[in-house]
């Protein structure tokens, strides 16, 4: 089935591989005339549902950032997938995909890597490529992410995002103050990025350079609570971790709001964005029959997560994920607050002020100086935070103190050590974030593979593409009769008119209209308005519907009116 509809998608201008009058480089793909607009209309739906109608804002960040970035993100030193090499061709490939494939082990990629090492040989798998065996061959960490110098000579090293994400989380300070400080807020961002996978495959599904749409949801994980109400009685398809773990794993078919009761979905904003992301996915044509929600088995979860649930469709048997639901904790604040010298906490008000004691240092720097040298500042800062972590440190006649690797002891009267009261109003916290992060082209890959249908018309085998009217890269399909007579001078104004009105509109003219229809069925445009004999006395066209082929005749000063109702779902062609 994804063969056909691959050699759909290269014929008919979807997508195809890039650079292939170079030969080609796997993992990178040009989006085509009809797939660049199908991808735009993803995107703009779903900035619809998961930024204006949920209240939040979009950026755009630079998708090359500098390496501090990604030391504080944990991506340079965890950003990894498991590599095993093939002594005898030299092909690389990805351990964990290796083992999925040809053995009844899944989610290999939560192994360590020696237990990989271990199943490889156990199972005498082979290169994919040349068929040596791979028994005893290391399997090795190899980081995603593509380096770049920036700027001339010995210029700063940087790398291209591997996730959206970080744009949004670096520049928190300057969003915060956007947000004019208040808790809870969004953020969105759709944009490239870009993993060096070991072996991208599946045509657009696993490439080097790909669009996420990416949602940042800071919360005060202790006050904020998500509008559930609102999703509650939508029904979800849920595959657990401990459904995986058991022996015969089974989906729950349940509502979001049984999934929370139950403790199925442990975070009430993660399970929020289930329910919306379902929804969404559901809008945009995939076949919900071949889709659920699966849980992150623990050794799954990206550094960052303490619990993800990805969005998977179904295709040729095979699992693909479309999307992951993460909670992100403040594990990515807080590591750019610790990296960098801005401030990403926010100050959370209290209702009323509160009395609270403070343990505050005032160094005698006329005994540190002279005692410790160039070391007596950084010894002064270490002992304030002891202090306010630890003041029973300070009860004994000595403190120590650690700083910059080396330890001091301070005689406590030198350190002016007091605890004081003080009227606090609020205090800082550092906001957690919840992730719905959507891959837009595995969205866009699957809603073809699900829309792809083979049926008969008039005695011959059509195929055709049961897009979302909303999604469609052609709304509506304008033809001639034939071109004579003033049909084809009638056609053109038409098209124009609907062009004017904000549709995606494809003029035809050439072959018999038969082959037209077919053309417009296989590239999944709904609608076909044909301009006939009949038309150009009564100023009527026939519009036909893609897929029950049925017909009727309208007015052409009520056409823009009727494509509209009928794009937008408001009006079913059967009620016209
Ligand atoms: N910010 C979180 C994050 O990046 P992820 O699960 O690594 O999480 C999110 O990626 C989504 O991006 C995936 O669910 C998938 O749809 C898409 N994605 C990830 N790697 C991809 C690749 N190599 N090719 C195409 N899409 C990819």
């Amino acid at each position: 089935m994804s063969t056909d509809l691959v050699e759909l998608a290269k014929r008919r201008g979807f997508f195809f591989q890039a650079a292939e009058p170079y030969g080609g480089v796997s993992g990178f793909y040009v989006y085509g005339p009809q797939g660049a607009t199908l991808k735009r209309k993803i995107e703009d739906s779903w900035r619809d549902r998961f930024q204006v109608q949920e209240g939040h804002r979009e950026i755009e960040a630079p998708t090359i950032m500098p390496e501090p970035v990604f030391e504080a993100s944990g991506h340079l030193d965890t950003f990894d997938d498991m590599l095993v090499e093939c002594p005898e061709c030299g092909e690389s490939h990805r351990a964990d995909h290796l083992i999925e494939d040809n053995t009844d082990i899944e989610d290999a990629e939560s192994f360590p890597l020696d237990e990989v090492g271990d199943i490889i040989a156990e199972h005498d798998l082979h290169c994919p490529t040349c068929d040596t065996a791979l028994a005893g061959e290391p399997v090795e960490d190899f980081n995603l992410m593509f380096q770049t110098d920036i700027g001339p000579g010995s210029g700063q090293s940087g790398y291209l995002r591997p996730e959206t994400a970080q744009g949004i989380f670096v520049e928190f300070s300057r969003l915060k103050e956007y947000a004019r400080n208040q808790l809870p807020f969004g953020i969105t961002q759709i944009g490239k990025a870009y993993r060096n996978e070991i072996s991208p495959r599946k045509s657009i599904v696993r490439v080097r350079e790909f669009t996420q749409a990416e949602l940042e949801h800071f919360i005060d994980p202790e006050e904020d609570e998500p509008p559930l109400e609102r999703v509650a009685d939508v029904e979800v398809r849920l595959y657990s971790a401990p459904e995986q773990q058991g022996d015969e794993g089974e989906y729950l078919d349940t509502t979001v709001g049984e999934a929370v009761e139950e403790g199925i979905i442990a975070s009430d904003w993660v399970a929020y964005y289930v329910g919306v992301a379902q929804e969404w996915y559901e809008r945009i044509g995939i076949d919900m029959d071949r889709f659920r929600f699966r849980q992150h088995l623990a050794g799954e979860r990206s550094h960052y997560a303490s619990d993800c649930w990805d969005a998977e469709g179904e295709i040729d048997g095979d699992w693909i994920e479309l999307a992951g639901i993460s909670d992100r904790s403040d594990y990515d604040l807080s590591k750019h607050d610790e990296y960098s010298d801005e401030d990403f906490t926010v100050f959370r008000q209290y209702d009323e002020p509160q009395v609270v004691e403070r343990a505050t240092v005032d160094p005698d720097m006329s005994y540190l100086g002279p005692e410790f040298g160039g070391a007596a500042g950084d010894i002064a800062d270490a002992l304030q935070s002891l202090a306010e972590r630890d003041r029973s440190a300070f009860d004994g006649g000595e403190v120590t103190v650690e700083a910059d690797g080396e330890s001091y002891t301070i005689p406590v009267e030198k350190t002016g050590f007091t605890v004081e009261e003080i009227k606090e109003s609020g205090e800082h916290i550092m906001p957690h974030v919840i992730e719905p992060s959507m891959g837009v082209g595995r969205a866009l890959y699957t809603v073809l593979v699900h829309s792809y249908e083979r049926d008969e018309v008039e005695g011959e085998t059509r195929t055709r593409l049961a897009l979302e009217p909303e999604l469609a890269p052609t709304t509506v399909g304008v033809f001639p009769l034939m071109d004579k007579d003033g049909m084809g001078e009638t056609a053109r104004d038409v098209a124009a008119d609907l062009r004017t009105e904000g549709f995606d509109v494809t003029y035809d003219d050439s072959g018999n209209i038969g082959r037209r229809y077919r053309r417009q069925d296989e590239v999944g445009t709904p609608f076909c308005v044909t301009v006939d004999y009949e038309g150009l006395e009564d100023d009527t066209v026939t519009l036909r519907e893609r897929d029950s082929t049925e017909q009727i005749r309208v007015a052409v000063a009520d056409l823009a009116d009727i494509l509209a109702d009928l794009r937008s779902g408001d009006r079913a062609f059967t009620d016209l």
